[in-house]
């Protein structure tokens, strides 16, 4: 039942975008931008393979989301120095605000890094700053989510803990994404153990690529409390049921979908299926650099093609605001906040 009456489907794209939101499912490496990978190529003095902006642009035609993963990587390669992962996570946080993200988790690969031999404290202390930054500047909450990437071992996930620990204020949850077939959660069912221990929050990306499975086994064996992506839930009809009653949070990234060959075309999306049958849905962009938008255009591409109203449009907004790991005062201070701009919106 559409609660919103009132506002009609034209104005839809004026109320996308300007609804306050959070977003949850962005990595920060897949925020950065051809032309700022050009110049910080330039500034570390770091070889690239492609010759120009367009010509890196132009690679941008993926088949799956290995084809992605792999021009990802060489685009992050340019990273070095605090001020460059500064400069990227304070260059998505601009976009962020001018969106009205209210709140982001942010994730981050530091093993991308430290594989280069950046030191992990470099890339923690350059994201950290700019979320400071977004707070002081921008009145945006930002906060940082380690993932580990799931095609490199467990030990080296472990390794990769411990080196964060010194920086362990500086994160609030730890998240698993990368290559995702045939390389199941349980794979990482120690390090998660070992996170959970000390008291990170969880999430993980299963359910992209994977099956239903790895859904399942991400919750039951890491005991996640996010899913990220997710959509191939519905092929077990069971799990729907299960995601549904204890209200575990998708993090559904409609245009990333599109561009990965999860789903066809937009129209065939299953975001509208997933609210339907009661699952706590929000929207995201993962690698808006990469699929052709930030946060706004996801909502707006989604709802041009799905037959989706104003209170599809307030549910996907106030799941993104309780799906976050803010505290119960500012998710209620930012639920307010979407509220009176509905009330407001004609
Ligand atoms: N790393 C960056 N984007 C990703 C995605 N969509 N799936 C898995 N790993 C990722
Ligand atoms: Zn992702």
């Amino acid at each position: 039942m559409n609660t919103f009456p009132h506002i009609p489907r034209e104005r839809l794209p004026a109320l996308l975008a300007a609804m306050p939101k959070a977003e949850l499912h962005i990595h920060i490496e897949g925020s950065l931008e051809p032309e700022l990978i050009f110049a910080l190529a330039e500034r570390n003095r770091v070889s690239l393979a492609y010759p120009s902006v367009e010509a890196l642009r132009a690679a941008y035609a993926f088949t799956d989301l290995q084809s992605f993963l792999d021009i990802y990587y060489a685009g992050a390669s340019v990273l070095l120095t605090e001020d460059d992962f500064h400069d990227m996570a304070w260059a998505y946080l601009r976009k962020a605000a001018a969106e009205n993200v209210l709140h982001t988790e942010i994730f981050f690969d530091p093993q991308t890094h430290t594989a280069r031999g950046v030191d992990i404290g470099i890339v923690i202390r350059g994201l950290k700053r700019a979320t400071v930054r977004a707070r002081a500047e921008l009145g945006v909450s930002a906060e940082l989510i380690l993932c580990f990437l799931r095609h490199l071992s467990e030990d080296e996930a472990l390794q990769t803990l411990e080196q964060a620990l010194p920086y362990r204020e500086h994160f609030i949850g730890v998240g698993l994404d990368s290559s995702e077939r045939g390389h199941p959660p349980e794979k990482f069912a120690r390090v998660f153990a070992r996170c959970r221990e000390l008291g990170l929050h969880l999430v993980a990306h299963a359910g992209e690529e994977g099956p239903p499975e790895y859904i399942r086994n991400a919750l039951d064996v890491l005991k996640v409390e996010r899913i990220d992506h997710g959509v191939r839930c519905v092929e077990d009809p069971a799990l729907v049921r299960r995601l549904a009653q204890e209200r575990v949070p998708l993090t559904v990234c409609p245009l990333s979908n599109i561009k990965l060959r999860v789903f066809g075309e937009m129209h065939q999306h299953n975001l509208g299926e997933l609210l339907a049958a009661g699952l706590v849905a929000t929207v995201n962009s993962d690698d808006p650099a990469y699929f052709g938008g930030y946060l706004n255009q996801n909502y707006l591409e989604t709802f041009a093609a799905l037959p989706l109203d104003a209170s599809h449009a307030y549910t996907l907004a106030r799941n993104s605001f309780e799906a976050s790991f803010a505290s119960a005062e500012d998710k209620a201070r930012w639920i307010e906040r979407l509220d009176q701009l509905f009330d407001e919106f004609r």
